[in-house]
């Protein structure tokens, strides 16, 4: 573990009343782990804008009826085989799919791939969860 250090913000008062709020209904115990939250957010989202090694889940949901649709997923998640690291598939209902797609490796090709799976027809929702491999976040 790293060693902590201690340094002085200088800021607002509404600004920080309003900080403090936040932190308050998100349950955050004290202001420095609202602060260690939002520095990790920013590395996270650093990560996701350069060619380094990341880690994230896209979700999807889609009638699983809707004509070629799993003809071309299956298609699309061979491609990028590279960057996906597990594949879990729940049945919703009698139609309905819910697909969990964890990947790791190059955020553009994981950006791609989001890409690509949310434009099949047939795809109701698809997100993607930008996360770290967390190698980089101590
Ligand atoms: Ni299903």
């Amino acid at each position: 573990m790293s060693k902590l250090v201690r340094f002085g913000i200088s800021l607002e008062k509404g600004l920080l009343d309003k900080f403090d709020s936040v932190i308050k209904k998100k349950n955050c115990p004290n202001r420095s782990e609202a602060f260690r939250d939002l520095i990790r957010k920013e590395l996270v989202s650093e990560e996701w804008q350069r060619q380094g090694e990341i880690a994230g889940a896209i979700t999807l949901v889609y009638n699983h009826h809707k004509r070629d649709l799993l003809n071309k997923l299956a298609d699309i998640e061979h491609d990028f085989q590279k960057v996906i690291i597990s594949n879990q598939h729940i049945h919703l209902d009698h139609d309905n799919c819910l697909e969990i797609v964890a990947v790791k490796g190059s955020p553009q090709k994981v950006q791609k791939l989001a890409d690509m799976v949310k434009s099949v027809k047939g795809v109701k929702c698809a997100t993607l969860s930008m996360a770290s491999t967390g190698k980089n976040l101590e």
